[in-house]
């Protein structure tokens, strides 16, 4: 197994408010999209989207697992996408990026359509009471939105430890003709369909405390 460089920029430090409301007014403009040639050193490699990235620490390890992919992690929490960058210039990666993002309203603005080869959303806030369900990240409108940047054959890669979160995200991916769940609809996928991954600190954190994680995996066609 390739070595993980890991920053001396201390991911721990950074104060965020623990949780943001995506339909909160502040985050309803679109963002535009950066240069991407000048951001990455070859924007012509696979693309890999992480959803609610958070302090970004998936993608840090696996841009260095994966140097013939690019990872592009979203976040709407700005403190922590401007630390992410932070360590990710330390590291002199050019393979990775991070953006401050609504991600419910700013995939078809930030990326070309067909690009993206891989999505992982992991452990997405789970907004416990029903009248706030309608913030959560994964609605039937992202997953319609998602086939405007995804590429056919591309892979989603979903991620949960509150169970009725992640039957939720696998029911509005069933629901679309376009993604197939590769463990059969309605199905959590196991290990042997779950591509091997570093855990994410969401994931790692519900090991640690000999927690359950709902997986699905979905391609697009
Ligand atoms: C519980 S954390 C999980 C972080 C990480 N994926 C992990 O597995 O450890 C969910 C993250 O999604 C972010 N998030 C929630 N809604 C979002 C949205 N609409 N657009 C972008 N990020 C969002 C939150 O700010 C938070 O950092």
């Amino acid at each position: 197994m390739k070595s993980i460089e890991q920053p001396q920029i201390n991911l721990a430090k950074v104060r965020v408010r623990e949780h943001v409301n995506p339909l909160g007014k502040k985050y309803q403009e679109p963002t535009p999209a950066p240069d991407w040639s000048s951001v990455y050193g070859d924007w012509s490699k696979p693309l890999s989207l992480d959803i609610g990235c958070a302090k970004g620490g998936y993608i840090l390890e696996m841009a260095q697992l994966q140097p013939e992919w690019n990872f592009l992690g979203l976040e709407i929490r700005e403190p922590l996408v401007h630390r992410a960058i932070a360590i990710q210039q330390e590291l002199h990666l050019d393979n990775l990026y991070y953006l401050f993002c609504n991600a419910n309203n700013s995939l078809t603005s930030l990326l070309p359509p067909a690009k993206v080869q891989q999505v992982t959303i992991q452990f997405p806030d789970p907004w416990f009471k029903r009248r706030q369900h309608k913030r959560r990240v994964v609605q039937p409108e992202l997953v319609e939105t998602l086939t405007k940047i995804l590429m056919p054959g591309a892979q989603i890669l979903l991620q949960s430890d509150i169970q009725p979160v992640s039957i939720e995200m696998i029911e509005y991916f069933d629901a679309h003709p376009r993604f197939t769940n590769l463990a059969g609809k309605g199905q959590f996928a196991d290990y042997d369909i779950y591509p091997p991954h570093q855990p994410t600190e969401r994931e790692q954190w519900t090991i640690d405390r000999g927690g359950k994680v709902y997986r699905g995996v979905f391609t697009y066609q």
